[in-house]
């Protein structure tokens, strides 16, 4: 089998990698070495294109050298704050990459027998106070970031039905574990006690996520681009919410340093109170999330200490 991860020198990329890998495929991984991207992701076993998706004329050419009967597309510029303060990288990534994605994917590939999930992100559903979002409900995105993840998911759907292309999306919740970038909530915590900084705590800390171990989200990707139909949407979620707070002071009591570190600061505009997923429709066919709250994250919190330069 061979197989295509866009953004596979990034956190999920590269432990959806290692998964493949492990399980025989032969795997190319696409990466323009952006944000979030780290040469130490790398696994000899695959091998990797160095290419910008931005760039039609270079995706296009890779593509010629392939044919793959499956495609992860994780590449993507990824951190909210980023997206508020400049949203271009995010329209060039995100939007014009995905574009230039699936059409080379039109133009190069055999499309009898490819299959291409796109990973997606519960954010673009926009917020909720009770209840758990469903597949069909209405999507609406709150911040550029989870703008470009929708627009990305219409990308997909207006070429399964103006092309055929066989394409699936899996929508997750908060993602965590070892080797994600140090912008994101759980790393930021964790090196700023190892640094003895202050931890910024957007408003409240009340804000709920819902958080998935790296390795479930990677399990269910690779499930749901077996299992799943083409068109569909599939929620990948724990079903463990937990305020930002209390995630916080989870890992400065693992870490044994005082909550005198937490550090309120002006919470940003449009900031989502909550997110969460209903994941019956995965369930039902068979997948289930494994890892527990305590101990994915005693697992990464280990790792980031083992791992202090990374
Ligand atoms: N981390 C989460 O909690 C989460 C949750 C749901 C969905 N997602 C989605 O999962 C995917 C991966 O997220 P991540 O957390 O691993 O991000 P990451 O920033 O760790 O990795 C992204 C990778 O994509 C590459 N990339 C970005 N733009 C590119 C471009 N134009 N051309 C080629 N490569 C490019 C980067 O170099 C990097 O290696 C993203 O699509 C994100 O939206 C993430």
């Amino acid at each position: 089998m061979k197989v295509l991860v866009t953004g596979s020198l990034g956190f999920i990329g590269s432990h959806l990698t290692d998964a493949l890998i492990e399980l025989g495929y032969e795997v190319v991984g696409l990466d323009g070495l952006k944000t979030g991207s780290s040469i130490e992701n790398v696994n000899t076993k695959a091998t990797y294109e160095i290419i910008d998706l931005f760039d039609k004329e270079m995706v296009l050419k890779c593509f010629q050298k392939y044919q793959f009967d499956q495609i992860f597309h994780l590449a993507a510029e990824s951190h909210v704050d980023r997206s508020i303060q400049n949203a271009q990288p995010f329209i060039d990534s995100n939007i014009t990459g995905t574009y230039n994605l699936y059409e080379a994917v039109k133009l190069t590939q055999d499309l009898s027998k490819l299959k291409v999930l796109l990973f997606s992100t519960d954010e673009l559903m926009g917020q909720l106070t009770v209840g758990s979002f469903k597949e069909e409900d209405l999507c609406q995105p709150k911040n550029l970031y989870s703008m470009t993840k929708q627009a990305q998911e219409a990308i997909a759907r207006s070429y399964f039905f103006s092309n055929n292309i066989q394409t699936i999306t899996s929508r997750c919740s908060n993602i965590y574990g070892p080797r994600q970038f140090t912008e994101k909530f759980l790393p930021t915590i964790i090196t700023s006690i190892q640094q003895q900084k202050p931890i910024p705590i957007y408003g409240s800390g009340n804000q709920v996520r819902e958080w998935s171990f790296v390795k479930d989200a990677v399990n269910a990707a690779i499930f749901v681009i077996e299992n799943g139909n083409a068109n569909e949407v599939y929620h990948i979620g724990s079903g463990i919410e937990k305020p930002n707070i209390d995630v916080v002071k989870f890992v400065l009591g693992e870490m044994k340093a005082s909550e005198d570190l937490i550090s309120y600061v002006q919470d940003r505009l449009g900031h989502d109170v909550r997110y969460s997923l209903c994941v019956d429709k995965v369930n039902k066919m068979g997948w289930k999330h494994k890892v527990s709250f305590e101990e994915g994250f005693k697992h990464t919190i280990e790792w980031y200490q083992e791992n202090e330069r990374y």
